[in-house]
């Protein structure tokens, strides 16, 4: 049987050379940190359930080490409160919260830029286990960790102490930046935001970085680096790859009542709703309808505006390509089918072909160069 140390190793060895671990510091870090200190138990999904269901890995069971060193995301708790050592059932279902991939919280370590003698500030501490691997290269004095649940957190801070890490830790919003002020060299965000808070902005030094998945409500997210240009004022591109984070708690949707589809105008749709099942489509969509929910999928799409309530939903049509009604102040389909066609007319390129700028006069994310197509976030 393979020890901690053996296994942090191979991992290392094996994101060294598929190019993630690219820098011999976040290398040592990688080797350094015994992840299994902030994952404990875990919960892995049940292949073919569903609706998903979870079955516990406790601390000692077979495998458990080799889970723990696995290039994987692992569930850690299941609606928010219940661990894989409360539960007596082989299986159990329920809302999922998760320590990071290894290769994906190191990629964005590198990505940010973060150097020895940065200041950063990380929002959304989580199990603590990127936190460790940014204290080992950056020293704990210049690392800043704010996580907004008290018990998730708790049990980070422990876990931390335990790995022999003190980086400064907070418990609250992470959105409005450091409450004590304070002024960082780089932010990195492992939860994702609708648009960039403007706390952030200014607590980022002129020069400065920040890394941040931006997502909405309709689930789509894209990883942004941006360069804090002045005080409010930043510009960035979007990032290849496919990055995904929860989405910061104030930033969630508000709860809507049950989905009713109602009556409206019917006509044909000039895009085909499928489209939106893409990647980058579908976040042109979310960019379209900031405020609307996405449920459905493939031909038959369903548009919910949270905000007016409007909807718009799609269908195939007996006499070929697909129908779509409207209803509501916001005509959901004709602003996503704008933008969609936008993209298509740039031959549908991915994410890292658009950038985002964010100054006092909002926040726009544009494909291309700065002045061509482009959408306001809702701020
Ligand atoms: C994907 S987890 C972070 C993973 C973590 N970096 C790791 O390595 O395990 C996202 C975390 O962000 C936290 N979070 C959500 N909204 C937040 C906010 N507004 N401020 C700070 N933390 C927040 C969640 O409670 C959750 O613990």
């Amino acid at each position: 049987m393979s020890t901690s140390a053996q296994l942090r190793n191979a991992l290392a060895d094996r994101l060294a050379e598929d190019g993630t671990l690219t820098e011999t510091e976040w290398r040592s870090a990688a080797t350094a940190v015994p992840r299994e200190l902030f994952t404990a138990s875990y919960f892995l999904p049940v292949a073919g359930s569903f609706p998903t269901s979870y079955r516990p890995v406790r601390e000692g069971d077979p495998g458990w080490l080799e889970g723990v060193y696995s290039d994987e995301t692992l569930i850690t708790q299941l609606d928010g409160r219940v661990r894989p050592d409360d539960v007596t059932e082989d299986a159990v279902t329920g809302s999922p919260s998760s320590s990071t991939l290894p290769s994906l919280v190191l990629r964005m370590w590198q990505q940010l830029g973060a150097e020895a003698g940065h200041r950063v500030l990380e929002i959304g501490t989580g199990t603590g286990y990127s936190t460790a691997l940014g204290a080992h290269r950056l020293g704990d004095a210049n690392l800043t960790s704010i996580e907004y649940d008290p018990v998730v957190g708790g049990a980070a801070a422990t876990a931390l102490k335990a790995a022999g890490f003190a980086p400064r830790l907070i418990i609250g919003d992470g959105l409005r930046g450091d409450p004590q002020g304070g002024q960082y060299d780089r932010l990195i965000a492992t939860c994702s935001v609708r648009y960039v808070p403007l706390s952030w902005l200014h607590q980022v030094k002129p020069g400065g970085k920040i890394l941040a998945t931006l997502s909405g409500w309709s689930y789509a997210n894209a990883l942004a680096l941006l360069v804090v240009t002045g005080p409010g004022e930043a510009t960035g591109r979007f990032l290849p790859g496919y990055t995904s984070f929860m989405i910061a708690r104030p930033h969630d949707r508000p709860p809507r009542p049950s989905l009713a589809l109602l009556p409206g105008d019917e006509r044909l749709s000039q895009i085909d709703p499928a489209k939106l099942d893409d990647w980058t489509g579908g976040w042109v969509a979310q960019l379209a309808a900031p405020s609307a929910e996405r449920m459905g999928a493939g031909a038959e799409q369903i548009l919910w505006d949270v905000s007016t309530g409007s909807q718009a939903r799609t269908a195939p049509n007996p006499k070929g390509g697909w129908t779509v009604v409207q209803r509501g102040p916001v005509r959901l389909w004709d602003r996503v089918e704008r933008a969609v066609q936008r993209w298509q007319a740039a031959n549908e390129p991915h994410q890292e072909k658009f950038g985002i700028t964010v100054s006092a006069a909002g926040q726009r994310v544009w494909l291309g160069t700065e002045d061509g197509p482009g959408w306001d976030l809702p701020i």
